[in-house]
Formats: structure tokens, C-alpha cells, sequence
């Protein structure tokens, strides 16, 4: 892999979040360990590393999920570091969304209910939110699911609500951890191109994932071990998904051996 990732700018103009030394602990565990580098506004940027080595832990400290040990991080410009107070972080979380697993929806509420929720607590009167929720049921296409409730949905349409839900207040950026992992080969394929839908409505996307993944859909990669980041680049020698020209079938079968590959031989293949 190293051959094909070029060396990125820690620091470039345009960075929507951008980590300086940023480092957490749990007790003696150094989950992130003295991370810089930053992401470009309007980008995709994977992350991987094998289990344990503080992927998840990293993108929880940028929605403040955890609170970071030392360093700093900014996000849109915003600061954050051990001291921000909660009030400040509360500010910074409208902009940012997350998916991730294990599903997270709200099993006694209707897909339409999901998706609302957020809305609701940012205080969006009713037929606003009720305009968004057909939007945004109509761009994941799921508009006819919309009174559903989750336990009758597939693992790939709970993935769509998931998306539609956290985009639902506008975020500039969404977090997605390990968001399809869950899900079979031709599922996989239909949520990346979803999610690159997103990228396309120029969010920024920080995605945790498996490598064959990350190549298909992220315009850079960082790779995490023991907590740092060990390699990072662009992916530009890989044929995304955007380029891709295959028939759909043709494509399913690309990201199966992709993703057999990679289970025989983890992120290093
Ligand atoms: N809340 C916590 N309390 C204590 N230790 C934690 C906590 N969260 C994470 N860790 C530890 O921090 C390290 C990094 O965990 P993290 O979940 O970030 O890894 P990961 O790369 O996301 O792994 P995976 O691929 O399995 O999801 C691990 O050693 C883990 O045990
Ligand atoms: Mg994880």
C-alpha cells in the first residue's frame, strides 16, 4: 500500500478538522497517542488499522463523544481541547453527524419518527420538519418506508435511516464508524454510493472502514496503530466507486473478492 499513498500536508488551508497532538488515555491505555493531521473540507478520509489500535476512540473525540486527554482539535475552526465546557460543545455537535454500529435507531419510533427526532430537538416547527423528513427520506430512497418501524427493516435500509437521520440538521461533517461492516457485499456497495451522494452535497466524511472499502470511496486514508497514525495519503491510485464504470453485477463481485481479500489478510494486503 505504502507504493501508492503519497505524503499529505498535516496542516493545508481548507481543513475542517484538523488534529494537534491531539492524544487520549483510559488509565494507562494510550487510546490516541500524539495525533496531527487534518482533512480538507469536502473530502473523504478513511481510517484504518487493525482492532484496538483507536480508530473509534479518534473520531468519538471530534464529536466530543470523549473528551480529549491533551492536544487540541479544531473543527471548522472551532477549538476544542480538555477545557472546552459543554455548552461550547454542544455548539460544535449541530455541525457534525454520526452513523455508526451497531444500529442506533429508536426501536419504538417510526422511520419518519427516527429521523424527525433531531429536528425536534433542535426545535424545528412541525411542518419544517416534516418538509426535511420527506427530503431526506426521499434522497436515501426510503420514502415509502416512512411508517415503519425499525425492527422491519433490513440491516442496509436501517443504515439508510441512520444516514438520513444524522444528516437531518445540515452538518458540514459526518463521522461514520465501521457503518458497513455490518452488511453483505452488494448492501456495501449500494450505502458507499450513498454516502458518496453525501460527499457530493460537499459534506466532509471521516470513515472508519476496512481497507478494500476505504479505496472505493475515500479520496484520503490514515492508517492507526497503537494509537498513532503510522501512514497517511491519498487513495488517487485506486479506481473509486465514482469512476466506476461496471455493471452493477460486475461491481457487487468486485467488492466481494475485495472484501475476501481483505479478510484473509487484514488492512495490510
Ligand atoms: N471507554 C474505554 N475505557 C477504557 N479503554 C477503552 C475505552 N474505549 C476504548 N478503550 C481502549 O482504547 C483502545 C482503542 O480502542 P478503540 O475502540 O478506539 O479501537 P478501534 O481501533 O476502534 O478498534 P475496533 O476496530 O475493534 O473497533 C483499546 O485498547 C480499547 O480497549
Ligand atoms: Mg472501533
Amino acid at each position: 500500500m505504502s507504493s501508492q499513498l503519497k505524503s499529505a500536508a498535516p496542516e493545508k488551508s481548507g481543513a475542517i478538522i484538523r488534529f494537534k497532538n491531539a492524544s487520549k488515555s483510559f488509565g494507562d491505555i494510550r487510546a490516541v497517542n500524539d495525533i496531527s493531521f487534518s482533512t480538507s473540507k469536502g473530502e473523504i478520509f478513511g481510517i484504518i488499522g487493525r482492532s484496538g489500535a483507536g480508530k473509534s476512540t479518534l473520531v468519538r473525540l471530534v464529536n466530543a463523544l470523549e473528551k480529549l486527554s491533551t492536544g487540541e482539535i479544531y473543527v471548522d475552526d472551532v477549538k476544542i481541547t480538555s477545557k472546552t465546557t459543554s455548552d461550547d460543545l454542544k455548539q460544535l455537535q449541530k455541525n457534525i453527524g454520526m452513523i455508526f454500529q451497531p444500529f442506533n435507531l429508536f426501536g419504538s419510533r417510526t422511520v419518519f419518527k427516527n429521523v424527525e427526532y433531531p429536528l425536534k430537538l433542535s426545535g424545528v416547527s412541525k411542518d419544517k420538519r416534516r418538509a426535511r423528513v420527506v427530503e431526506l427520506l426521499d434522497f436515501v430512497e426510503l420514502a415509502e418506508k416512512a411508517d415503519v418501524y425499525p425492527s422491519k427493516l433490513s440491516g442496509g435500509q436501517k443504515q439508510q435511516v441512520e444516514i438520513a437521520r444524522a444528516l437531518a440538521t445540515n452538518p458540514k461533517i459526518l463521522l461514520a464508524d465501521e457503518a458497513t461492516s455490518a452488511l453483505d457485499p452488494e448492501t456495501t456497495l449500494d450505502i458507499l454510493k450513498l454516502l458518496k451522494r453525501v460527499n457530493d452535497k460537499f459534506k466532509t466524511i471521516l470513515y472508519v472502514a476496512i481497507m478494500s472499502v476505504v479505496k472505493l470511496i475515500c479520496d484520503k486514508v490514515a492508517v492507526i496503530n497503537n494509537g498513532e497514525v503510522v501512514e497517511i495519503g491519498e487513495t488517487s491510485g485506486y479506481s473509486k466507486i465514482r469512476t466506476m464504470k461496471l455493471p452493477r453485477i460486475l461491481s457487487t463481485y468486485y467488492v466481494l473478492w475485495k472484501v475476501e481479500n481483505c479478510r484473509k489478510c487484514g488492512w495490510k494486503f
